[in-house]
């Protein structure tokens, strides 16, 4: 392994080389609409297990497996008409879709769960790439268990460059947030396991049925069976708190040590220790740019990071539930 990874443009040569790497086993961190994953071949057991030494991720929480096409669901899953109906209506697209594996999917990659989540993703780069690779790609968000997911080559440069050779520059990613997950392994009974881009309304218009939330997360870590995620995750190093409204009052009063994290741009005077995501408060600036401003604040050196909790549903909620992984400790 090199000392310190090579970001590689999207050439066709390129492509090949990588293509070839994860054939090999090697892992490659890859552009996606939502966030840079750490890919490795998910048919192949020893490739599971790298990507889960390189992110220090317990082999608890199960990989996303990543095909070229709804075509090739067959090979990872058993799918039902309810999953072909969202894999018709989202794919490619920033939907995770949980269905029973197939064997050619190794426990390894779902933590030993019966269950695989898949996706097929937007990016042509990385789509092209696992075409070429010829194998489905597991690939969770390329970044050190628990911290903020990367949104760019760089940071995945910064935190994992140490770990890894390879990362496919594909630009920023253009969500910004995880991909919605949706557990059909009961396609009468969806629950949303993590919302997204892809709204739980825009789901229930396609499925014509309600889509549950899931119960709460458990409080140790386990097998995640009805699987919610981990508690912490998401998060900056600096504390982070959660506030469902921020006034000027609290931010004078706590003073130019703590940074305050607007949605939308704040009413009044303008405070040096005042940030937002959009101005307009516009969702899907905001969501594309929440880890990357996570990451300036993180490393900004301030003692706090206060977020105001955005309401509302579609990627409101999704800002709203990455804010608060970020702000449980
Ligand atoms: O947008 C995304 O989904 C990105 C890009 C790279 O595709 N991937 C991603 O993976 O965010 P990440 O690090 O969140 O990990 C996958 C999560 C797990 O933490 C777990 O919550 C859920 O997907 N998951 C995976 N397999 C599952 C299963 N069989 N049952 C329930 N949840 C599962
Ligand atoms: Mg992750």
């Amino acid at each position: 392994m090199a000392f310190f990874a090579k970001i590689h443009r999207g050439t066709p040569a390129n492509l090949a080389m990588l293509a070839g790497q994860l054939r090999k086993g090697e892992l490659v961190a890859v552009p996606t609409e939502t966030v840079y994953g750490l890919a490795g071949d998910a048919t192949s057991e020893a490739a599971c297990l790298k990507i889960f030494a390189a992110k220090e991720r317990p082999l608890s929480d199960p990989l996303i497996v990543h095909i070229a096409s709804a075509r090739d669901l067959p090979r990872v899953a058993h799918a039902n008409p309810a999953a072909l109906t969202l894999a018709k209506a989202f794919w490619p697209g920033p939907l995770t879709i949980i269905l029973p594996k197939t064997d050619e999917i190794p426990g390894a990659a779902t933590s030993n769960l019966p269950s695989v989540a898949v996706r097929v993703p937007s990016n042509r780069l990385f789509r092209r790439l696992i075409r070429l690779a010829g194998v489905p790609l597991a690939a969770p968000s390329a970044n050190p268990f628990g911290y903020v997911s990367p949104t760019t080559a760089a940071h995945v440069m910064d935190h994992l460059g140490s770990k890894i050779s390879h990362i496919l520059d594909g630009g920023a990613s253009v969500i910004g947030v995880e991909s919605t997950i949706i557990d059909l392994r009961n396609p009468a009974r969806p629950v949303l396991l993590r919302p997204g881009a892809v709204t739980r309304a825009q789901l229930q218009k396609v499925l014509g049925v309600a889509v549950l939330s899931k119960s709460k997360p458990r409080a140790k870590t386990g097998a995640q069976v009805a699987p919610g995620q981990l508690k912490r995750h998401y998060s900056p190093r600096t504390p982070v708190l959660l506030h469902a409204t921020m006034t000027r009052a609290m931010i004078v009063k706590a003073g130019p040590e703590d940074a305050w994290l607007f949605v939308s741009k704040p009413r009044g005077q303008p405070l040096p220790n005042v940030y937002w995501l959009d101005a307009k408060g516009d969702m899907k600036r905001a969501s594309r740019r929440l880890f990357a401003a996570l990451r300036e604040l993180d490393e900004t050196g301030f003692r706090r990071i206060h977020v105001e909790r955005p309401k509302g549903a579609g990627l409101a909620e999704a800002i709203a539930d990455r804010l608060t992984r970020a702000s449980s400790r």
